[in-house]
């Protein structure tokens, strides 16, 4: 996996491509997943949850792009609104049937898409599945930059 960022400015940016890319398993022979990096707008002062968050959704992704989307290219774009950011990873790879239902994935063991939806919700955020078999996939989250804005917090309690 060959990993370009540009611009390297966004603390949460670096950490998810340079603690990413080490737990990567060993690419194999002429495998050559290419994924590019890009943010824009200016970075906030995100909550550090709010990072962890997009961090982990993104991390998810990607690994589901290494297991499963045989792709040969990857876009890992992060974009600062006013109020808002967005996290976008795509891919070129062979997509998927979205699930109706995160819980039915769940259920099989699939833990990574109902985590991924559940961290978006947690920061007032909503993930989104474009994909299509043989059309590659996006996934989106998109959060408001504040810390006090999604009433989550009252209704889920203290975060771990
Ligand atoms: N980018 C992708 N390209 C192609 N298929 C995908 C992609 N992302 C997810 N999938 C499909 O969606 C399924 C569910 O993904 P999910 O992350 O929930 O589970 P998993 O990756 O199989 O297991 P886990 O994340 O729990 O280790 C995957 O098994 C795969 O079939
Ligand atoms: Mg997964």
């Amino acid at each position: 996996m060959a990993v370009a960022c540009q611009p390297p400015g966004s603390a949460a940016f670096t950490r998810l491509i340079t603690e990413f890319e080490p737990s990567l398993p060993p690419p194999h022979a002429g495998d050559t997943l290419k994924v590019d990096c890009r943010v824009s707008g200016t970075p906030p002062r995100l909550p550090a949850e709010h990072e962890l968050a997009l961090f982990r959704i993104g991390q998810s992704a990607l690994h589901n792009i290494e297991h499963h989307a045989r792709a040969s290219s990857a876009t890992v774009e992060l974009t600062f609104g006013p109020d808002r950011v967005r996290l976008t990873v795509r891919d070129d790879g062979v997509g998927f049937q979205p699930p109706d239902d995160y819980e039915d994935l769940a259920r099989t063991g699939k833990l990574g898409l109902l985590g991924m939806n559940e961290r978006a919700l947690l920061i007032g955020g909503a993930l989104s599945i474009v994909t299509a078999r043989g059309s590659g996939t996006v996934i989106s989250v998109e959060a408001p930059a504040e810390a006090d804005a999604p009433d989550d917090r009252a209704r889920h309690g203290s975060r771990t």
